[in-house]
């Protein structure tokens, strides 16, 4: 049976080290959106983020609703083009009254994330805010800055924990570096 953890150089953070991420990105979270009348919207960008979303949902205390969407960004599969297309969107009446954190697996060029919160806002949702488990901000292109940082990486292609590499990988319990014969 082939092993992903072979196809792995090395783990970049482990499933403990995960955990406190999670746990401070939800105290942070908890503590912003604690108001009687603010009871945010996750939403989260298929697929990467579905591994984390799970994750930061049960760790957080203040009541959230959970939502996807998702994205497309042509190029090949280690590097974005910068255009962003919705393939599943938000179908949601009452977007005016809404506070939308938006939850991500990794903030490359920042394309994706600054298109979501421009489109979100468009749409007339009231607040939005961008979490992100892992940033490379050597990569970006566009001046963005999510307000949720879990951890800033250094320019790598890294898999596991919800990310993948061409679909594979999601399934691996922590974040490592791909294996550069594996690209
Ligand atoms: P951006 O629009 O360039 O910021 O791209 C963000 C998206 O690129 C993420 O949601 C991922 O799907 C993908 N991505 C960027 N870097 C990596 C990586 O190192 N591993 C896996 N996916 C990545």
């Amino acid at each position: 049976m082939a092993n992903w953890n072979d196809h792995v150089d090395h783990v970049l953070i482990d499933e403990a080290e995960l955990r406190e991420i999670v746990s401070r990105l939800a105290a942070q979270i908890d503590s912003d959106y604690s108001g009687e009348d603010k009871n945010p919207i996750l939403v989260g960008v298929l697929k990467g983020s579905v591994t984390f979303m799970t994750d930061l949902m049960r760790a957080m205390k203040c009541p959230a609703q959970i939502d996807f969407m998702r994205v497309s960004s042509y190029g090949n599969s280690t590097v974005a083009s910068g255009n962003v297309n919705i393939i599943l969107d938000l179908n949601r009446p009452n977007l005016p009254n809404e506070d939308i954190i938006v939850v991500e697996d990794i903030v490359d060029s920042g394309r994706t994330l600054k298109y979501l919160v421009s489109y979100l806002l468009n749409k007339g949702a009231r607040s939005v805010r961008t979490v992100t488990l892992l940033d490379k901000p050597e990569r970006r292109e566009v001046d963005f800055t999510p307000e949720y940082i879990g951890k800033e990486i250094p320019n790598a292609f890294v898999i596991g924990y919800g990310l993948d590499y061409a679909e594979k990988y999601r399934t691996l319990p922590y974040v490592g570096v791909i294996r550069s014969d594996k690209i």
